[in-house]
Parts: C-alpha cells; structure tokens; sequence
C-alpha cells in the first residue's frame, strides 16, 4: 500500500528528507548540513553538486526505512531565490550557487533603480530592486563566470532554484520550475503564465536558459528508478515560505503566518487578488493549481534563526541554540542592548543592501544574557517592523501564525505576542515547511480533493501565547530599536 510523502525540505543552512503519513505525521527524518562558503564580506554560496549528493544520501536513508513500495509521492520544498546553474547535457553544476542572502548585485540592482526602473518591475513581478532575487544573480554568473558564459554560447546553459534543480537531478534532465519559486526570479510577472521577455532583456539573462514554469502540485515529474529503488512521482514542488503558509492553514485571504528559520518570512493569503503594496512588502505566487494562482504578500526579514546561529559559531557565546531561552529567561531585561540583526543587509520593509548589524547599548553591566536576549527581543523588534507596514497595506493581521525552528523557544513567542499586542498561535509540530509541501505533493498525486481538505486531515494541534506586557515597555523597546535601526 502506498499510504506515505516523502518530502525534500532543502533549506539555507541543512537538507532533510521526511516520511508522512496522510495523517500529517512524520514517521521519520534524516537531515545533513550543507557547507556555507562565504569567499566575501557580503556574498554567500553553496556548492550544488553537495546539495543533490546530501539531498539524495537522506531521501535513500528514509525511504529504505519506510520501504519504497509505501512511498506514493515526492514533495519538494526548498530555500527560493538561490541560483543553480548547471550544464543541460551533462547534469553538473558549472559554479557554485549564489545564496539568496549574497548581496554581490547591490550595485547592478542600484543602477537599474537609478534608472528608473523600480515601479514598473514591481508593478510587474511584485518585487523590489534588491539582490535577494534570482535575475540578477543569474546575470552576474553570466558577466563574471567562464563556464557559464560558454555554455551559454553552446546552449547548454540552465539555470534554476534549486527545486529545479533536484527536479533536474531527481528526473534525469526535465527543466521546470514551480511557480511559486519562479515567482521569486524577478523574469515572472505575477499575472504571467511563463518568464517574461521585457524582464529577460532588462536584467540580461537569456530566457533559452530558464526552465518552463509549472503548478506548484499535479503530476509535474518522475524520479529515476535507480535514485530510490524504484521510480516515484514528483507530484508537489513548493518555495519553503510557501510551503509553510500552506502547512499552516493559512488558506483563506487575510489568513497570515510568520516562519522564524534561518530568516524570517511573514506571508498573508491574498487569494485570487494580485498583491500590491505602497509599503514595500512583496507581492508572490502562493501557489498554483491548473494554471490558477493564489497570491500571497511577503515581508522577507533576512536574519532570524542565523542570528542565533552567528552567536554559537562566531562569537561562541552559547553553545547551543537552545541556550537562548534560559538566558533570556534569567534577567529581567536585556539592559537596554539592542541588536540589529543586518549581516546580510536589511530586508522588509528597510531594504538597504549595504546596512550592516549593529549590538548598541552596551555597558559593563552588559553580558551573554544580555546579547542573548536582545538577539532573541530582534526577533520581535523586526516582525514588528513588518506588522506595521501589512497595516499601512490595509492587511492588519489579527493573530499571527508561527512556526520554524526558532519558534519553538517560548520564551520568544511570548515576546512576539508581547510585542505585537497579538495573539500568537503556534503548531505542536513546527516543522509546517515540510508540512505544507506533503500536503502540496498528497493533493498533486490525488490523495485530497484540495489544500483544504489535506489541511484538515493533516493538521495537528496548536498552543496560542496570548499579549502580557505593558504599553510604556513596549514604547521604550520600540524607541531603542528604532534609533539603533538608524545606526545600522
Ligand atoms: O527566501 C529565502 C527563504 O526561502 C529561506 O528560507 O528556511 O532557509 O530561512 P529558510
């Protein structure tokens, strides 16, 4: 009986394979962690080649576990904006992938926008001028790589995400992208069923080398026998931010969840409606089924989870994440340190690629606890900032949904609630990205009728923190991360 998803969940920082029953339980997990170069201040890469072989060591190790015969589909979720590009006949990468934190292009996004060309691209795609994105990634690889540049010539040039590229790998050469990811290219107009000639030309990235955009579930591949013993439909494929909103329900408009992972993505369901904001949120495709989208609006906080990340391994301040809580825990305040989590630039709602972070208020009163506490407090500081400007967009959120890694410290969530004046509900289960992208990949293979039908039947059950904490506190927090925000 094929009764099980299984699910690639390839993140920024780990790759993991799960098994899920159609009941949303997980039955089993195996993860790696992928290598993080950084050869500049300000650029971030991975090696693609690492990503497939590490992918395909955890899907092996769980599926043979679970026995291939009950394995009914594949789902795909994944780290969006990173650019692979590998050579179409031969399947290898021909650089390494440029990370959605590299910040390389701020000076090509800069001279497009002093050119006048911000409005027209977000009317179009629903983004901003910021080297978060794909297209511009893409250009570089063809400006300053070789190899690149040569297959380019011969035509064997592909780029994708990297759900692109597993599908690649996983199919043995198929070349398609999900909406939902290529939505996050800066080629795709939001309204556009394929990648867009005008967007192609502007930033420079030839269209031949891009994948044909498809629904985010439905039959959309097959992987190869030989990968897992036996060859298995690919029937769900879904950036992680949107896999989440998916996994967390968020199915219906106005419905709004906050991922805290290696960053932060808040996304409210905009149904049918084509998002637009004055208030430099994105606009995104939260899904697509038959060709018909459902949009999202985004705000894309580029540092949460490595924060905490950066204070383990760097500053060796803890020694693990979980260190965090009881250090918050044990004073009263953070004695008025105040982090800005900038180290990839600032994203939503700033979006100033050369900010850089700042720790203020320091005293020798000032400790790990502190540090520790303000890094956990610029969570909220941030997701606040984010609250602010859904509201001015006329989408006030009146509870937020939470999930990822980082939001298991409750400590944090409380804060959040505090912070936001909001109540804030959390899955037992965090791990929603995942999820959200069996839930994509059951109805995909025709396991449920609909999104909301899997959400019913996979769901789990969910803790609310409800708003404790007085009005002058929140100001006074307020007020110290907006002047340290000046700073950064
Ligand atoms: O847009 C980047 C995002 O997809 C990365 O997600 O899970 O690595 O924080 P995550």
């Amino acid at each position: 009986m094929s009764d099980l998803i299984l699910v690639l969940d390839e993140g920024t920082t780990s790759t993991r394979a799960m098994v899920f029953g159609l009941d949303g339980r997980m039955h089993d997990v195996a993860q790696a962690e992928l290598t993080q170069h950084y050869p500049k201040p300000g650029w971030v890469e991975h090696d693609a080649g690492e990503i497939w072989d590490r992918t395909l060591a955890c899907a092996r190790e769980v599926t043979e576990k679970a026995g291939v015969d009950r394995i009914a589909a594949i789902g795909i979720t994944n780290q969006r904006e990173t650019v692979v590009a590998w050579d179409k006949s031969t399947l290898e990468p021909l650089s390494r992938a440029i990370v959605w934190q590299d910040r390389r292009t701020a000076d090509f996004c800069e001279e497009l926008r002093e050119a006048g060309h911000e409005a027209e691209v977000q009317a179009q795609t629903g983004l901003l001028l910021d080297p978060y994105f794909s297209g511009t990634k893409m250009r570089w690889l063809l400006d300053h790589d070789e190899r690149v540049r040569q297959a380019a010539r011969k035509g064997s040039l592909a780029f994708g995400t990297v759900e692109s590229w597993l599908v690649a790998k996983l199919s043995g050469g198929s070349h398609i992208s999900d909406a939902s990811n290529a939505s996050r290219t800066q080629l795709l107009p939001l309204d556009g069923a394929q990648f867009d000639d005008g967007l192609c030309d502007l930033l420079g990235v030839p269209k031949a080398a891009l994948p044909q955009v498809v629904d985010t579930h439905g039959s959309l591949g097959e992987a190869k026998a030989e990968w897992l013993g036996k060859a298995l439909p690919i029937t769900g494929m879904v950036g992680d931010q949107q896999a989440a909103t998916i996994g967390q329900g968020c199915l219906a408009p106005g419905d709004t969840k906050a991922t805290y992972g290696t960053g932060a993505f808040v996304l409210a369901n905009k149904g049918g409606e084509q998002p637009r904001s004055d208030n430099r949120m994105l606009g995104t495709v939260l899904y697509q089924q038959g060709g018909k989208r459902t949009y999202a609006i985004e705000g894309s906080v580029f540092v949460a989870g490595s924060l905490v990340q950066w204070l383990r391994d760097q500053l060796k301040l803890i020694s693990s994440a979980a260190e965090t809580e009881a250090l918050a825990r044990s004073i009263e305040d953070s004695g008025e340190v105040v982090i800005v989590p900038a180290l990839s630039g600032l994203g939503a709602p700033h979006w100033r690629a050369d900010a850089r972070g700042v720790i203020a208020g320091l005293s020798f009163a000032s400790g790990r606890a502190q540090i520790a506490r303000a890094a956990l407090e610029a969570m909220a500081h941030q997701t606040h900032d984010l609250a602010e400007a859904f509201a001015a967009d006329g989408a006030r959120w009146t509870s937020l949904k939470i999930d990822g890694g980082m939001s298991a410290n409750d400590w944090m969530a409380q804060d959040l609630a505090n912070m936001l004046d909001l109540k804030v509900e959390r899955p037992d289960f965090v791990e929603t990205t995942a999820l959200g992208a069996a839930m994509s990949a059951a109805v995909g293979a025709g396991l449920y009728p609909s999104l909301q039908s899997a959400a019913d039947a996979m769901r789990g059950s969910i803790r609310a923190f409800d708003p404790a904490m007085g009005e002058a506190v929140r100001e006074e927090r307020l007020a110290r991360w907006r002047k340290a925000l000046k700073a950064a």
